[in-house]
């Protein structure tokens, strides 16, 4: 008999017993790797997960899951509605317990949304008084505000969204953090939770750099837009408040410890990377699974092919509903992967698009003397009988970009027509085809392999 903690895991409960004492054997050897060699700047798979081709689908375990998930969309006020709509009715629209946090108490697609602010205001008032000026005014019912004020305060939310988060659902097992510019593939991030331990310290997230240390170090934070995830483990270490003899609390909140921290510093994200480094819990950087990409600019290549894809930061808003449709008729026998994910994309199969960018990324030109340089048609010549070259950009004003990944980009509206952008298709189609994917690549903690 497998222990039980592996006979839960929806996706290993098929293995034959031989199968399984191997993946036993990998998932120990990788995990002593793991905690180890922190910091391993390559790619290393943590589990060795087969991709199955039997039926597997996953999805009714995870999605009992409500209660041990508390899922918290931190809103603003100041935000568009339709970028609200597009979270609320595209990726967050599945959550059952989903709890809304923002700088005012209303209403949002059935969800009564709570004032994250209302617990610190008065104190953080004395702080910053000017900051808070858009927190009085919404308490008014102003709705003449400026999106600078709202990103101002948004810092301030975060420690709140925490306690909070914590208040609403003590009993979860992990806590999921995002925004409305982020998307989650949600069947990924229960099968990267399946994986740990809840009661033991975890911070994941896309890894950016935050406070400098006394000796040029840096404490890591995860990037907020790509959305973060904390343990039941990793929460206790940071609310934790000393008490008294008669069990009362004798130091500050959370909020409170930190409001000047929060003050001083330009970003919620990472003052909340800072108190979790304080508190001993360090960020397991887990990019590019957690990615500030958008799903429009990703990047394919090796770096972005076999990881499972767990969020996407500030995609077109009718990606982020198309992509939520597409997913919800995937079959969801493996987890997705970036791979599988560019065939909504259609890459492969793109005709040229004018008064477009594939290559504000990853782009690259050619010496100035270049034939490339000439026509669109040399460029996209060029690119072809370019090792290294997937896709490209040409100016009519003789700049041929080679694009050195797979990438869609995006509309440039110049007003000119100078820009058209095209894909090598042969190429792309070959290299798919050439690259397959054995089994999904869950990458393990590190803080070298960035974004
Ligand atoms: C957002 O959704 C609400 C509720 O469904 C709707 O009333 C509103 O018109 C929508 N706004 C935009 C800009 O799409
Ligand atoms: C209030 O915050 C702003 C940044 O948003 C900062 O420039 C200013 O110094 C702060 N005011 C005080 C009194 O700390």
């Amino acid at each position: 008999m497998p222990p039980s903690f592996l006979t839960s895991r929806p996706y290993l409960r098929v293995l034959s017993v031989a199968r399984f004492k191997l993946v036993a054997i990998f998932l120990l050897v990788s995990t002593v790797l793991l905690f180890t060699s922190y910091s391993w700047g390559s790619i290393k798979t943590i589990a060795s997960e087969k991709l199955r081709l039997d039926d597997d689908d996953n999805s009714p375990d995870y999605w009992a899951w409500d209660t041990r998930i508390q899922v918290t969309l931190k809103v603003g006020a100041t935000e568009s509605a339709a970028r609200i709509n597009a979270s609320m009715d595209g990726v967050t629209a599945c959550i059952d317990n989903l709890f809304v946090v923002a700088d005012q108490a209303t209403e949002l697609h059935g969800h009564q949304v709570h004032d994250v602010l209302a617990d610190i205001a008065p104190f953080a008032k004395e702080i910053n008084a000017t900051d808070f000026q858009l927190y009085e005014a919404l308490q008014r019912g102003d709705s003449n505000i400026g999106g600078e004020a709202g990103w101002k305060l948004d810092r301030f939310k975060f420690l709140p969204m925490i306690e909070q988060a914590k208040k609403k659902n003590p009993v979860a097992e992990w806590f999921v953090f995002l925004e409305t510019d982020t998307y989650f593939v949600w069947d990924n991030v229960f099968r990267l939770l399946d994986q740990f331990d809840p009661y033991a310290p975890h911070y994941f997230g896309s890894p950016s750099p935050g406070f400098k240390l006394d000796g040029g170090n840096r404490v890591w934070f995860a990037y907020g837009g790509a959305g973060f995830i904390l343990s039941r483990g990793a929460m206790e270490m940071l609310t934790d408040r000393k008490i008294g003899k008669y069990g009362e609390y004798i130091d500050p909140s959370l909020s409170e410890k930190y409001m000047e921290v929060v003050n001083q510093d330009c970003c919620g994200d990472s003052v909340l990377g800072f108190a979790l480094w304080e508190a001993g819990v360090k960020l397991s950087g887990l990019w590019p699974m957690f990615n500030a990409h958008s799903l429009h600019g990703i990047p394919f290549d090796h770096v972005h092919w076999c990881q499972p894809v767990i969020s996407l930061h500030k995609s077109l808003l009718s990606d982020v509903t198309g992509l939520a449709k597409w997913e919800a008729q995937r079959s969801k026998k493996n987890p997705l992967l970036y791979s599988e994910i560019i065939d909504y994309l259609q890459l492969g199969h793109l005709e040229d698009r004018n008064e477009w960018d594939n290559g504000d990324f990853s782009g690259f030109i050619e010496p100035a003397q270049s034939p490339a340089h000439e026509s669109l048609a040399a460029c996209r010549k060029a690119c072809h009988e370019h090792k290294e070259c997937f896709s490209f950009t040409y100016d009519s004003k003789k700049t041929c970009v080679f694009v050195r990944t797979i990438r869609l980009g995006q509309a440039k509206k110049l007003g000119d027509g100078s820009l058209t952008a095209g894909w090598d298709n042969e190429k792309i189609l070959a290299w798919r085809e050439s690259h397959h994917c054995e089994a999904p690549l869950w990458v393990k903690p590190s803080i070298s392999r960035i974004f």
